[in-house]
């Protein structure tokens, strides 16, 4: 019986290895780890810095008060005469001037406030979607986005980053498209060909930017530490409070300790 049931096993296991699974479209994404920090309050400044400049022209972040970055280490002045324009005060939040709905026309779809956009799509999607951008002429913008498809958003740090285009490899199976998309150390998308092929879609550099892979790594890097710090800033404090905590505790513990053996030291 216990033979039998062995055997058993062993079939339906070589069954569930054999069978190659159907993938659907954007299933297949491998994402890579976002790099962030969000105790890394230089990288903080930096993204700070950066989603005023390259991502305020369209988005706001209205839940988010400009004294606030005093978290992140920042003086009011410094936020006064660097992150601010127009008429804004320190006590603000972070809105701007664009029209939902005229954005809707310009784009398809109207630009999200990104205040929480962190918590929505947690911070590895974020950052592989900044990665993501490529050429597509098909497209109104004129680009495309490998985690987010057909996104009405542009390209906007292409000078950054260069231009990318897509490149499709095609395999026969599929552990040889997971090994390569493993190997590929990059964002990937694995996906099935109706021929039950399997094609392999990575982005491939058409014209340099102004900063090599892995300094637009790290800037994406920036920017997603920051959107998560905005999604929550209370948090920075939570987590150096529990450290704190966990110290004290600590300490108790030694003492505690002490205590204990000093007493049982007189009965012994
Ligand atoms: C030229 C205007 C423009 C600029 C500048 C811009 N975006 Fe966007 N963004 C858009 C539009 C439009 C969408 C909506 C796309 C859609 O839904 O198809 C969008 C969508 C997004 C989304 C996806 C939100 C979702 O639906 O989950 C994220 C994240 C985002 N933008 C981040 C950024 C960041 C970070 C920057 C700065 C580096 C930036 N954007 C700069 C226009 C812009």
């Amino acid at each position: 019986m216990r033979a039998r049931i062995l055997t058993a096993c062993v079939a339906l296991a070589a069954a569930f290895a054999a069978s190659t699974p159907a993938l659907a479209e954007g299933d297949g994404l491998r994402m890579i780890p976002a790099p962030a920090h969000r105790l890394d309050d230089a990288s903080l400044q930096r993204g700070a810095r950066d989603f005023v400049n390259y991502c305020m022209g369209c988005h706001s972040a209205k839940y988010m008060r400009y004294n606030r970055l005093t978290e992140i280490g920042l003086t009011e002045d410094q936020i006064k005469n660097n992150l601010m324009f127009g008429d804004a005060k320190i006590g603000d939040t972070m809105t701007i001037a664009m029209s939902p709905v005229e954005a809707k026309g310009w784009f398809g779809n109207a630009p999200p406030d990104l205040s929480v956009i962190a918590r929505v799509r947690g911070n590895e999607w974020l950052y592989n979607y900044l990665l993501g951008f490529y050429r597509d002429d098909k497209s109104a913008t004129g680009w495309n986005n490998l985690v987010f498809h057909n996104v009405g958003m542009p390209h906007v740090l292409w000078q950054l980053q260069g231009t990318r285009v897509l490149k499709e490899t095609e395999f026969e199976e599929y552990p040889k498209a997971v090994a390569a998309a493993i190997a590929a150390r990059t964002l990937t998308s694995l996906e099935q060909a109706p021929g039950g092929k399997y094609v392999l879609t990575t982005l491939e550099m058409q014209t340099p930017g102004t900063m090599n892979e892995q300094e637009y790594g790290e800037f994406a890097a920036d920017l997603v530490n920051y959107l998560d710090f905005i999604a929550e800033p209370a948090k920075n404090q939570r987590i150096r409070l529990g450290m704190l905590v966990v110290l004290f505790l600590g300490v108790l513990f030694i003492l505690a300790y002490l205590t204990k053996r000093d007493y049982w030291s007189e009965l012994h």
